[in-house]
């Protein structure tokens, strides 16, 4: 076979065929399963959610319940990864705690779907209880409700239901986004038959980056330190003179605008007007109208999300293990697929180095 050579990064190129998700610039809708993606962010509820990126339809009453009770009776951990975590040096970030964690965590099942799911299903309390290790303070007590509900229990200490819905919202808009960086990085070690927990160590290594999920608590850095418009617009161009990349803008595949970032602005909205942090809303869409104006980038999800996380009262550790948490469930649609009708991902490469040295 000729050899086909692809863009650098494969931007543009399709690797693949897959049922689960589409992200289009062009009509700038985002599906999952054929949903809008935005359309489960109002309506649906995780679990729903989840269950359809998941298995690929609609659950009924009954698929719905076994879901979520699968998701509550598995959401703890043992007593081994607990004294794991706490042997674990006080300075590493939690989103590593995380990957070392899951690398070794015990399962029930040794079926695929369910390992993944195991896994998925104890996100939250790895993120929490990872923090808590690494802080030296106790872990949290039982977290009850929904599995929004669960979460910001788990990221706050505060039960909050009209907060948990508001990250609910976030987490579903998080939960898949096609082949980014950390599921393609998935897929590749799934199409070696690798097994769930290996593949979703991989997806954790891979999400850590600033160009892919490491993004979001930079956000906070520069928009916490502006007070007015005219300080948020010299940021901007201040940060384009010295060619440094504005964090939580541009996108692989959005070029005009980022769905899930539209709707989490509005969210910001919301929240700000709730929490009587107005300016903050203000501030964020000056930075969007001046990257715009400049650079012609659109705000991708990670702005605007870093932003809510915040006024939800979530410290920004957790921002990337909340992402990674939510898009867990995305990673396991995604390595079933692969294993359902794998063939081996191994490129290769146009050889540009020496030939013909000698010893
Ligand atoms: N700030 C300033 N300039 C940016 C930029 C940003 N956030 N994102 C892209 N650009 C510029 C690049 O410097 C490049 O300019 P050049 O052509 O003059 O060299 C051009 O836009 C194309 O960017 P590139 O990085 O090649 O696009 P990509 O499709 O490979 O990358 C991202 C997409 C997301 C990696 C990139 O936009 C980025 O690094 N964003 C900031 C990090 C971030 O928000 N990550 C979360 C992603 S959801």
């Amino acid at each position: 076979m000729d050899p086909i050579i692809v863009p650098k990064g494969l931007a543009g190129v399709i690797a693949d065929e897959s049922a689960i998700c589409t992200a289009d610039n062009e009509t700038g809708k985002l599906l999952y399963r054929g949903y809008s993606a935005t359309d489960l962010a109002e309506k649906a509820t995780f679990e729903q959610a989840a269950y359809i990126v998941v298995y690929g339809h609609m659950p009924n009453e009954q698929e719905l319940s076994g879901f979520s009770d699968f998701l509550i009776k598995n959401s703890d951990i043992d007593q081994n990864t607990e004294s794991i975590m706490k042997l674990i040096p006080k300075h590493t970030e939690l989103i590593d705690l995380m990957r070392s964690v899951v690398s070794l965590i015990p399962l029930d099942e040794a079926k695929t779907d369910k390992a993944l799911l195991e896994i998925a299903a104890k996100m939250p309390r790895i993120a929490s209880d990872g923090r808590n290790a690494l802080s030296g303070t106790a872990v949290l007590g039982k977290a009850e409700g929904t599995y929004s509900e669960r979460f910001y229990y788990l990221l706050t200490g505060n039960k909050d239901s009209e907060m948990a819905e508001h990250l609910e919202k976030l987490l579903i808009l998080y939960m898949e986004h096609e082949l980014n960086a950390s599921t393609f990085a998935l897929r590749v070690t799934a199409s070696t038959l690798a097994d769930p927990r290996a593949a979703m160590t991989t997806a954790l290594a891979t999400i850590k980056g600033p160009l892919h999920g490491g993004a979001n608590d930079q956000i906070l850095n520069y928009m916490l330190k502006m007070d007015s418009r005219e300080e948020a617009i010299k940021l901007v161009d201040e940060k384009l003179a010295r060619k440094e990349k504005i964090m939580g803008f541009g996108h692989r595949i959005y070029k005009n605008a980022d769905p899930r970032a539209q709707f989490m602005k509005n969210e910001l909205k919301v929240l700000s007007k709730l929490k009587h942090e107005e300016k903050l809303y203000d501030l964020a869409a000056a930075i969007e109208e001046t990257v715009w104006d400049r650079k012609k980038l659109p705000a991708n999800l990670d702005f605007y999300a870093a932003l809510c996380m915040h006024l939800l009262g979530i410290d920004h550790a957790f921002y990337l293990p909340l992402f990674a948490s939510a898009r867990s469930f995305g990673w396991c649609a995604h390595y079933m697929e692969q294993v359902a009708n794998n063939k081996l991902i191994r490129p290769d490469s146009k050889y540009i180095g020496p030939t013909g040295l000698r010893l």
